[in-house]
């Protein structure tokens, strides 16, 4: 990859929380970005011009996943791209098929498409853990590796669709990627959290706004993964620029319990509505990052990430 023209590359879905920072990332490391919002007239984006260097070095296009030409259009001209679009609904939806499936998995089909015709070779696609660890009697002594793949039909049989969405995707990708010779690495990142950049509240979000301001009556006590959204936009540029990255990478930097993470919130924010009571938990697994931190990714403490959070958040007036 010539030094110069691998410093263009296309962000998909780049106003929403991952693709946000990931674009701030971008810019103060110099690159130019394509950036692929659904409406950039919309206010929604207005962050986005407003990051340092985006007056020169940002531009939007107007594309949807499902229109092969538009995301080709934005396409044209980089050498690498970054595929964050995908829906990530708070909630269940009335037709996960046409809502979740299809623009997920033909949306990145399209997206490689168009890195063929255009003779993009490097595609940095964000997978999920949801794409790994979704499988009948998961392993309770040994944590998850990339070696996993969440079991399809048993996401069908529980109604888990964005699960479902996520792993076709990938599953789709790697295979079209193998037949037509794109350089395609795939991060499966755990729970996003971090300071939103963007003013819609997006689903991860919202699960720990949820935990300070919900006064959940019960919770399960079940391990939270989480990874800081500012390491993962730091994960993404890794493996796209150490030419000995391969495969797909796992991305998380903290497992705790609901309860010690909520003992954490509270040793700082004593004040919110936080779950009454917690129900302990069987399923003991885990994922490791082992191969991410390999590459030389290294992450934040949790306590940082929750704090710069719940400020985030307190800002924005999401806590009253
Ligand atoms: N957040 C997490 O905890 C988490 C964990 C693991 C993986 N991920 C993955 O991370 C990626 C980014 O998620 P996020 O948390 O940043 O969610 P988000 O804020 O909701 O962003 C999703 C983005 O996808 C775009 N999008 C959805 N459908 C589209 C379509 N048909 N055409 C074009 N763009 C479309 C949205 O565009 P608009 O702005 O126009 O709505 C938005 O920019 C997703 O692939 C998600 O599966 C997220």
């Amino acid at each position: 990859m010539a030094a110069e023209k691998a410093r263009v590359v296309c962000v998909t879905g780049a106003g929403g929380f991952v693709g946000s920072w990931l674009v701030k990332h971008l810019l103060s490391k110099n690159y130019t970005v394509h950036g692929t919002v659904r409406n950039p007239m919309d206010e929604k984006y207005g962050h986005l011009k407003k990051l340092e260097k985006a007056s020169e070095k940002l531009k939007l296009f107007k594309a949807d996943l499902l229109d092969y030409e538009s995301i080709r259009a934005a396409i044209v001209g980089c050498d690498g791209v970054f595929h964050t679009a995908s829906p990530v609904p708070p909630s269940s939806v009335p037709d996960p098929e046409v809502e979740l499936i299809k623009p997920a998995v033909d949306g990145t089909l399209n997206v490689l498409k168009a890195c063929c015709e255009v003779n993009v070779k490097k595609v940095v696609y964000v997978s999920s853990v949801a794409a790994v660890s979704i499988i009948p009697n998961r392993p309770q002594d040994r944590p998850l590796d990339e070696t996993f793949w969440s079991d399809q039909e048993f996401c069908r049989s529980n109604n888990d669709w964005y699960c479902l969405s996520k792993t076709k995707a990938e599953s789709e990708a790697w295979e079209f990627s193998k037949k037509n010779g794109i350089d395609f690495l795939s991060v499966c990142p755990t729970l996003i959290v971090g300071p939103m950049l963007q003013k819609t509240v997006n689903a991860s979000s919202l699960v720990l706004i949820k935990l300070l301001k919900e006064g959940y009556e019960e919770l399960e006590n079940r391990s939270r993964m989480i990874v800081d959204v500012r390491d993962l936009a730091e994960a993404l540029i890794l493996v796209y620029e150490k030419p000995e990255a391969n495969g797909r990478y796992i991305c998380v930097s903290h497992q705790i319990r609901a309860k010690d993470l909520v003992e954490i919130l509270k040793k700082h924010y004593p004040d919110y509505k936080y779950p009454k009571k917690f129900i302990e938990s069987k399923d003991k697994s885990s994922v490791t990052a082992q191969k991410l931190q390999d590459l030389g990714w290294s992450y934040r403490p949790l306590e940082e990430t929750l704090v710069d959070s719940v400020e985030n958040y307190a800002q924005n007036g999401l806590l009253g």
